[in-house]
């Protein structure tokens, strides 16, 4: 059987995850829905008239969903669903500035998934990211391996980006590594980063490594005080869709992601930003990786940080 996945969320991160995932020409079929009445099937219409221009077979399905779980039978049967649904941060707020708004949101969503499409693995993007996984898992039930977010790959592309721009070397010398919350304790790790192989300090004087881990965790800070009307999107959708195609691949590539931590870093019950195996199944299992003594302390403090906020996710 052909692959299927369903984007939640027609806005501009939903919308060019969906544009990338039917790229790809990996899925039979990308759903994309939205509470905008006639904003998810436009979006459709036009991008499988771009089908025949970019090459691609995957059909692009537009669905208005309702408050009641409308229209919410088109998502039956996928292998992969990207939560997207949620405001967007503006200019000057944090991420948790989003947390009861999304909750509330977020929950209707997962309760959704969960009926239509039980089998499915989510994929979340809402923010605040770590406590809205934490908040779909929760509503889906679903087994905790089956629910992740993305936010590593998309730190760690940044710090990347950042340091290949800062050398004028190509992305693809540079490896970085991303852990912790997508928030204020983001934990950058320049132990794990290289250029061409050789680590980052050996490259880079230590404090323009400390001006760029800085500018990596107001990463999407600055795009949001820039564009005014909302956050980010090509980096993020990029992130998003490479997870929900190695999802799709069954890959088994290890990528920095949002997933259920239980006793690796001496770390136990709580989503936090690790490195994963993914696969048909989510999270195959969490990549631990050594890191330096200051990283982490810094991981560990992430980890108590959004295990108090995700501690607050039932009530809402
Ligand atoms: C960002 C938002 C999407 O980091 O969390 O850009």
């Amino acid at each position: 059987m052909g692959k299927k996945v369903t984007v939640v969320g027609a806005g501009f991160y939903g919308s060019t995850t969906a544009q990338r995932l039917a790229e790809y020409d990996v899925f039979d079929t990308v759903v994309i829905t939205d509470i905008v009445e006639g904003k998810p099937a436009g979006l459709a219409l036009d991008l499988n008239q771009s089908r025949p221009v970019e090459g691609f077979e995957t059909t692009i399905v537009g669905v208005t969903t309702g408050p009641n779980g409308e229209g919410y039978e088109a998502i039956e049967g996928s292998d992969v669903v990207v939560i997207t649904a949620g405001l967007p941060r503006k200019p000057g707020m944090s991420r948790m500035d989003l947390l009861e708004t999304n909750a509330k949101i977020v929950r209707q969503v997962a309760e959704n998934v969960a009926k239509y499409a039980p089998n499915a693995v989510v994929i979340v993007v809402s923010n605040p990211l770590d406590e809205m996984t934490a908040l779909a898992q929760l509503a889906t039930q679903f087994p905790k391996n089956r629910v992740l977010g993305q936010a590593g790959m998309l730190d760690t592309a940044r710090f990347t980006n950042f340091v290949a721009e800062a050398l004028s070397v190509p992305v693809k010398s540079v490896r970085t590594l991303t852990l912790g919350s997508h928030g204020d304790t983001m934990v950058p790790v320049p132990s794990k980063s290289t250029v061409n192989g050789k680590p980052l300090r050996d490259v880079m004087p230590a404090e323009q490594i400390e001006e760029l881990v800085v500018k990596t965790r107001n990463g999407g800070a600055e795009v949001v005080a820039l564009l005014k009307t909302g956050s980010a999107y090509y980096a993020p959708s990029a992130a998003a869709a490479r997870m929900a195609k190695a999802v799709a691949e069954d890959s088994g590539d290890v990528m920095p992601v949002c997933a259920w931590v239980d006793g690796e870093y001496g770390i136990s019950g709580v989503y936090l930003g690790v490195e994963a195996e993914i696969g048909a199944q989510g999270v195959k299992r969490v990549v631990e990786t050594d890191l330096d003594a200051d990283e982490m302390a810094a991981l560990k403090e992430a980890a108590e940080a959004v295990r108090a906020k995700q501690a607050d996710i039932s009530s809402l």
